[in-house]
């Protein structure tokens, strides 16, 4: 019985985390436990188990007596978590440059040069591509892991502004050229740059 319950946790919390980070559930709205168990046909109990967990994780309020809300984040909350996300990844460009996979990044750097690349789905996929490989170059399980605790974060952050997708396409080229070239300080500068860009469109657009 435990573990039939625990699958159906499992499932309910990747939906409604799914629906929260592509801005299906709104910031700050309310998040209807009952309709979601009456959705589904499951039982209000492992709503509340996913929500509890969502909440753990940072992307869900608990308001006690009224209910579960989608996070709002101030701005001064977006930019610290980006912070820590430049932290990570700049830090890994420069020291682990020699290490990133440079054949997923040239068969990357082909992707986003199409045309397709401009479609939400595709942009998602190759910019959340892009970033772990700079993540995963350092073959630091240690890093990756504490990476992973604000991955969530940053793909809602990136749902936020919606317009941005062609000029996020552009730096990654850039950055991207830099790495083939072997321009390792200008790749960094451009990161840099980059995330700092995501950082505060993400905040200008959380005040609306
Ligand atoms: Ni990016």
């Amino acid at each position: 019985m435990a573990i039939i319950t625990k699958s159906i946790t499992d499932q309910i919390y990747n939906i409604i985390k799914e629906k929260i980070l592509f801005q299906e559930y709104k910031i700050g709205s309310k998040i209807d436990m009952k309709e979601i168990a009456e959705e589904h046909e499951i039982s209000i109990m492992p709503v509340r188990d996913a929500l509890k967990r969502l909440s753990n994780q940072g992307l869900v309020v608990n308001k006690s007596r009224v209910g579960f809300f989608v996070k709002e984040f101030s701005e001064e909350e977006i930019e610290n978590i980006m912070e820590v996300r430049n932290m990570y990844e700049t830090y890994c460009l420069e020291h682990h440059f020699d290490n990133l996979n440079f054949d997923e990044i040239k068969s990357l750097y082909e992707d986003i040069q199409c045309q397709d690349s401009l479609r939400r789905e595709k942009f998602d996929e190759v910019d959340s591509k892009f970033h772990n490989i700079i993540i995963n170059s350092s073959e630091n399980q240690f890093l990756i892991e504490h990476y992973e605790k604000i991955e969530d974060r940053i793909i809602l952050f990136r749902h936020l502004d919606k317009e941005r997708i062609k000029k996020a396409n552009e730096e990654h080229c850039m950055i991207i050229e830099s790495i083939l070239n072997g321009e390792k300080n200008e790749a960094v500068n451009k990161l840099n740059e980059h995330i700092r860009n995501v950082s505060s469109s993400a905040a200008k657009n959380i005040e609306d």
